[in-house]
């Protein structure tokens, strides 16, 4: 079977990465010309362990090509997975307009049966619509299915998760398209979920959803564990412990960022609206996570007094760490409160940059993590990237001004760090 994915994006360079190496001939297509010449060249646009090897190691065998040519791509696929962005609008909804875009190009160049598949995060009934829009450019009437096939992988292991995933949901409405399905995946082992299309799109989304509300979960409680002296390390770890509950997704912190979970959070809080339903519990998961990095600041300014001269070092931008996306990092939600109260910001990250803007013209990105904690006041961690657990915290009390430390991702030994002399606060704990 030959496979053409459409957007090599995030979702679209590892889904094209991973069939080859699952056997498949494909090809990745997109309108952006430059973006296509890099990855024929074997450069990825974004930084993601491993996938650049396999990309690599898919030119050489041939097994993966790459194009900006729509037309010949769709006529010489059957196979066409749709992996186009769709952001949020303003009002939460999703954007579809990528979607439409690729389904009427479809429909327009098809040139015999195709089983249209969708990987990116869509509403329910997107696969109606895309059903529709793809008849509606139709100039012969080609048969055709649509199913939805959505990615559970995780940014800074998408290799890894798209080559051993927990799951396969397959959401389609006919057998050939099912059949189709199936045998692209047989090498892979793991359960296979066969239900409706909409379905497969809810599933997508509350398992999104679900996860972010362990987060804000346990984020809320970490806020009464300060206040009753309860380490919520140990509170995630004796949960964790108990299988219905699950040790994952329960570590506090300054909250959740990313692509994926704040879009589609407001998503389908929307969704529900639209259908006169009150998703009250995920409202509440928003807005605990829209106040968790105003938590370490506030700690923050309960040890200095005024944050205003105050030099912080912040370490870590990455809304997680093995990542360059710095899509709604709680971290720059961190810089830009504390620009509000006129302090003097150090960043250092290993791989993320701020973006060029005059938003952040005051912040001073380091290239080195020494750099960051000379002369400063405290130092916020932002991202759990490993090297900062290697960090010599003896020595660099030594070019600090002051050794206050508030570890935003709880992932520095507290008895350690206060037995170095450093004043050291968690989120719960
Ligand atoms: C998430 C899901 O985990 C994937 O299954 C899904 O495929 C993906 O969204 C998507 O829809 O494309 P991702 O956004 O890459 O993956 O990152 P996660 O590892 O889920 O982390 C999301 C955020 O939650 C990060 O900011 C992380 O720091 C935070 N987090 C995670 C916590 O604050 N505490 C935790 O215990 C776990």
């Amino acid at each position: 079977m030959n496979i053409l994915v459409i957007g090599t994006g995030y979702v679209g360079s590892t889904t094209a990465m991973v069939f080859a190496e699952l056997g498949w001939q494909v090809t990745g297509l997109d309108t952006d010309a430059h973006k296509i010449k890099q990855l024929e060249q074997g450069l990825l646009h974004f930084y993601e362990p491993g996938l650049e090897a396999l990309l690599r190691k898919h030119i050489q065998s041939g097994q993966i090509k790459f194009t900006t040519n729509k037309d010949l791509a769709i006529q010489s696929n059957d196979l066409i997975f749709i992996c186009v962005g769709t952001p949020s609008r303003p009002d939460g909804s999703a954007d579809m307009r990528y979607v439409k875009q690729v389904a009427e190009d479809i429909g327009q160049k098809m040139n015999g049966y195709k089983l249209v598949i969708t990987k990116s995060t869509v509403p329910v009934g997107t696969q109606e619509q895309i059903t529709a829009w793809i008849g509606a450019a139709q100039e012969q009437p080609y048969p055709f299915d649509v199913a939805s096939n959505p990615e559970f992988l995780r940014e800074g292991k998408a290799v890894l998760d798209a080559l051993n995933p927990d799951r396969i949901i397959i959401g389609s409405n006919s057998k050939r398209a099912t059949n189709l399905l199936q045998s692209l995946y047989q090498s892979v082992k793991c359960p296979v979920v066969i239900t409706t299309p909409r379905t497969a799109e809810l599933i997508k989304y509350a398992s999104n959803a679900f996860l972010a509300n362990k987060i804000s979960f346990i984020n809320e409680l970490a806020r009464l564990c300060d206040a009753i002296d309860v380490n919520v390390k140990e509170v995630s770890n004796g949960m964790g412990l108990d299988p219905r509950i699950g040790a994952s997704f329960l570590q506090a912190g300054i909250g959740y960022g990313g692509s994926c979970f704040p879009k589609d959070v407001s998503a389908l809080i929307l969704t529900a609206k639209q259908n006169s339903i009150e998703l009250s519990v995920l409202e509440k998961v928003v807005q605990v996570n829209q106040t968790q990095h105003a938590y370490l600041i506030d700690k923050t300014r309960e040890r200095l007094g005024s944050l205003a001269n105050k030099k912080i070092a912040i370490l870590g931008l990455a809304f997680k760490p093995d990542t360059d996306d710095i899509r709604e990092a709680p971290a720059l939600r961190v810089i830009e409160s504390l620009l509000s109260e006129q302090a003097q910001i150090m960043l250092y990250d290993p791989v993320a940059v701020l973006p060029n803007s005059a938003a952040y013209k005051a912040v001073t990105e380091c290239s080195q993590l020494e750099e960051a904690l000379q002369d400063a006041d405290a130092v916020l961690m932002c991202t759990e990237w490993p090297i900062f657990r290697k960090i010599d915290w003896a020595q660099m009390k030594a070019v600090m001004n002051q050794p206050n430390v508030f570890d935003g991702r709880n992932m520095l030994d507290a008895q350690d760090m206060r037995a170095l002399g450093y004043f050291y606060q968690g989120i719960g704990f």
